[in-house]
C-alpha cells in the first residue's frame, strides 16, 4: 500500500495542535501551541477563552506544521480531528477548520474520539500485541479497556466521580500549586515522604474507582491545619496523596492484568506522565511477565499526533464522515 500521510487536528482542551502522520506511527512533524500560561491565572481552563484562542492559533499552527513537515495538502491522504470528548467551543473550532480543509482540499475527512486517541499514543513507542489492557488516566477519565484487537475497545471499569487527573489538580490547587497541578506535585512527591495518613480509595472486586474521598480528605486537612495554624509539609502531603492514588490504580490495574490474561499493558492520558506510575506499572509488569508500552512524555498529555495514529484505523476502515456532525463534549469509548 502507498504511504498514507495524515493532517491531524486536536483543540479539545486548552491545546491547539495539528501533525502529519505517516502509516499511523510516524510522526512527521508536529505542532502544539499550549495555552496553560492564559489559564493558570485563572486556577483552571476558561472554556470561552480556550476557545478564542484556538480560533487565534490555529491557521498558524496548521501552515507551522505544514513547513515543519514540508509538504502540502497534495501529498496528504485525509484531514482528521478531535469531535469529543472535550469543552464544546474548543472542539468546535478544530472541527469547523477540519471541515473547511476538507471542503477546500477535496480530500476525505475522519472524526475522532479522543479517548482512542490517547490509547493510541502508544503507537509511537511499540506494536501492540493482543489481548491488551490500558489503563486510561486524564485530566477527565480513569479507565481499564480490553482490547482484543485493532481498534477494539471495551471499558471494564472506570472512576464513579472524579478522574485522577483532576484529583491531582484539585488537590494541587489547595496546596497552593498553579494549574496544571499534576505535573508540579508528582515533583514534590518525589522529595516529601508518605506521612499524612489519608483514607484508601475504594478497593473492591470491580475495576471501578473512586477518587472524591481521597480528594476531599486532602481538602479538609489543609483547612483544618490552617485554622489550627499548623504548616503544612506540602512535599508530604504531595508523596502521601500520590502514593495512595497511585497505590490503587496500580493494583487495580494489575488484578485486571491477571484476570483478563493479556500480553500487553498501555498507559493513556495526561496522568501516564506521572514518574511514580512509570515506576510501578514498569516493576509490576516486569514481575508479570507482561510487555508495557508508555508513552513519551511528549505524547502523554493532549496533541494532535495521537489523533493521527488513532485516525489511521479508521482510515483503514474507510470509516470517512460527511460534514454533517458536531462536538460532542461527553462522549464514551
Ligand atoms: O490527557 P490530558 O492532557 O488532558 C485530558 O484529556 O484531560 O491530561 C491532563 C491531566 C491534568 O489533570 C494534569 O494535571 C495531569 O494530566 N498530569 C499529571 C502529570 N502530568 C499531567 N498528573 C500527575 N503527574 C504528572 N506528571
Ligand atoms: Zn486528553
Amino acid at each position: 500500500m502507498k504511504d498514507v500521510y495524515i493532517f491531524a487536528i486536536e483543540t479539545s482542551c486548552d491545546e491547539t495542535s495539528a501533525s502529519i502522520i505517516k502509516n499511523g506511527n510516524i510522526d512527521v512533524a508536529t505542532v502544539i501551541l499550549s495555552q496553560i500560561d492564559i489559564h493558570k491565572n485563572y486556577g483552571g481552563v476558561v472554556p470561552e477563552i480556550a476557545s478564542r484562542n484556538h480560533v487565534n492559533a490555529i491557521t498558524i499552527v496548521f501552515e507551522e506544521c505544514l513547513k515543519k513537515a514540508n509538504l502540502t495538502f497534495d501529498d496528504i491522504g485525509a484531514i482528521a480531528v478531535t469531535y469529543g470528548p472535550g469543552l464544546n467551543g474548543a472542539l468546535l473550532v478544530g472541527i469547523e477548520a477540519a471541515k473547511a480543509l476538507s471542503f477546500a482540499t477535496g480530500k476525505p475527512l475522519i472524526k475522532v474520539n479522543h479517548m482512542k486517541g490517547h490509547i493510541y499514543a502508544n503507537k509511537f513507542s511499540g506494536e501492540f500485541k493482543f489481548p491488551l489492557l490500558s489503563l486510561v488516566v486524564s485530566g477527565g477519565h480513569t479507565e481499564i479497556v480490553y482490547m482484543d484487537k485493532e481498534y477494539s475497545f471495551k471499558k471494564i471499569g472506570s472512576t464513579l466521580d472524579d478522574s485522577v487527573g483532576e484529583a491531582y489538580d484539585k488537590v494541587a490547587r489547595v496546596v497552593g500549586v498553579p494549574y496544571p497541578g499534576g505535573p508540579l506535585m508528582d515533583k514534590m512527591a518525589r522529595v516529601g515522604k508518605h506521612t499524612y495518613n489519608l483514607p484508601a480509595p475504594k478497593d473492591d472486586n470491580t475495576y471501578d474507582f473512586s477518587f472524591s474521598g481521597i480528594k476531599s480528605a486532602v481538602i479538609n486537612l489543609v483547612h483544618n491545619e490552617k485554622q489550627r495554624k499548623n504548616e503544612i509539609n506540602k512535599e508530604d502531603l504531595a508523596a502521601s496523596f500520590q502514593e495512595t492514588a497511585v497505590g490503587i490504580l496500580v493494583k487495580k490495574t494489575i488484578r485486571a492484568i491477571k484476570e483478563y490474561n493479556v500480553k500487553q499493558l498501555l498507559v493513556a492520558g495526561g496522568v501516564s506522565a506521572n514518574s511514580y506510575l512509570r515506576e510501578k506499572l514498569s516493576k509490576a509488569c516486569k514481575e508479570l511477565g507482561v510487555e508495557l508500552l508508555m508513552p513519551a512524555l511528549k505524547y502523554c498529555t493532549d496533541n494532535a499526533a495521537m489523533i493521527g495514529a488513532a485516525a489511521y484505523y479508521e482510515f483503514l476502515n474507510k470509516n470517512f464522515t460527511d460534514f454533517s456532525f458536531d462536538p460532542e463534549p461527553g462522549l464514551d469509548l
